[in-house]
């Protein structure tokens, strides 16, 4: 019995020692320390011998058994420990490689000054409101008071998908669409993109962006539509900006208006980009067409309203002194890093 023992645990100790991981440590200790294993089946067999022997072989059993747990504690700390320094080695981060770069995005200029924008319409009472793009030629056009055949409907001008369907040409829409859904007193802006089929140049893109203006109450008058756009004009260039009115046509408005701002590049003496004016146009306004008060539902004998369209593009253009528009489509860091 006692060479019995020996050998279990010889073979038990080599076993310990090729065990590959912890998973095969934890099924090598009930296999021979188990109750169906080698050593608790000899410990079984005590009961056939002498008195004298039982003690001997009992006290060599109880260090055979000890051995092989010792072992098996002994071999688990050293797979633990391998296991550690091997993730570790896979974990190892060279610090001294050089980081990955990421470069930091920054509002687009036209966005900044939308915000703008909608902070100062905002701070004088207005809500901001959206409109389709894909449009219907009666919000766009006919009931803006603008009859078929009217210039600005030309194909030539215009991104028709059907008949009466195209991609809005003005933000005017909003109008129409905001009249019919909502009663007076209506004070909203409403700024988005607008199409038109323009070849591109410095100063014309088929896609570009307006910001449309709707008041509608009890008594407005010019002087309400003056006042606004030219608290407007100081509010984004500062109180010094000079702000002309010029008598205009559009078909939903009478009267009518162009808002022109003096140039900023040569103070109003006249210059290539303001070509020769002294002035920039920034914007279109009029005091609302009863016939377009009549068509979406409003008593024009009780109610009156001025409107504006501020194209976006000009207004930054002269903001940040760009004089070619194609610049803010082009997504060129070296331009856009600049603001
Ligand atoms: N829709 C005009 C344009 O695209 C701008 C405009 C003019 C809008 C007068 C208006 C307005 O609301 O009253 O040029």
């Amino acid at each position: 019995m006692k060479e019995q023992l020996k050998t279990i645990q010889e073979k038990a100790l080599a076993e310990i020692k090729n065990a590959s991981d912890t998973k095969v440590l934890d099924d090598l200790k009930v296999k021979l320390l188990g109750k169906k294993g080698e050593l608790t089946a000899i410990l079984k067999q005590m009961g056939g011998l002498s008195p004298e022997e039982r003690p001997q072989i009992g006290q060599l059993a109880n260090d055979v058994r000890q051995s092989i747990e010792n072992g098996i504690a002994n071999m688990r700390e050293q797979l633990k420990a391998a296991q550690t320094e091997l993730k570790l080695k896979s974990e190892r981060v060279d610090v001294t490689l050089p980081g990955k770069h990421f470069s930091q995005g920054r509002r687009h200029p036209l966005n900044t000054v939308l915000d703008e924008l909608k902070e100062i319409f905002k701070g004088m009472g207005y809500s901001v409101v959206d409109g389709p793009e894909v449009e219907e030629t009666k919000y766009v056009f006919d009931m803006l008071n603008t009859d078929e055949g009217h210039p600005a409907r030309d194909p030539q001008d215009t991104f028709y998908i059907t008949d009466s369907i195209l991609l809005r040409t003005q933000t005017s829409s909003v109008q129409i669409r905001t009249m019919l859904e909502q009663a007076p007193p209506i004070a909203i802006i409403s700024p988005g993109r607008v199409y038109r089929r323009d070849a591109v140049d410095s100063t014309h893109s088929p896609i570009f962006h307006q910001c449309e203006g709707l008041v509608v109450d009890k008594g407005i008058t010019f002087s309400d539509l003056k006042g606004t756009l030219e608290m407007f004009a100081k509010r984004l260039y500062g109180n010094d900006v000079k702000v002309r009115f010029r008598p205009h046509h559009f078909p939903y408005t009478e009267p009518s208006a162009e808002v022109d701002l003096q140039c900023f590049k040569c103070g109003g003496k006249g210059c290539p980009l303001c070509k020769g004016e002294g002035w920039i146009e920034m914007l279109g306004s009029g005091i609302v067409h009863p016939q377009v008060l009549i068509n979406c539902g409003i008593d024009p004998e009780v109610y009156s309203g001025f409107a504006f369209g501020i194209g976006l593009e000009r207004i930054a253009m002269m903001r940040y002194e760009v004089d070619d528009l194609r610049l803010f489509y082009e997504n060129d860091q070296r331009f856009l890093k600049q603001f």
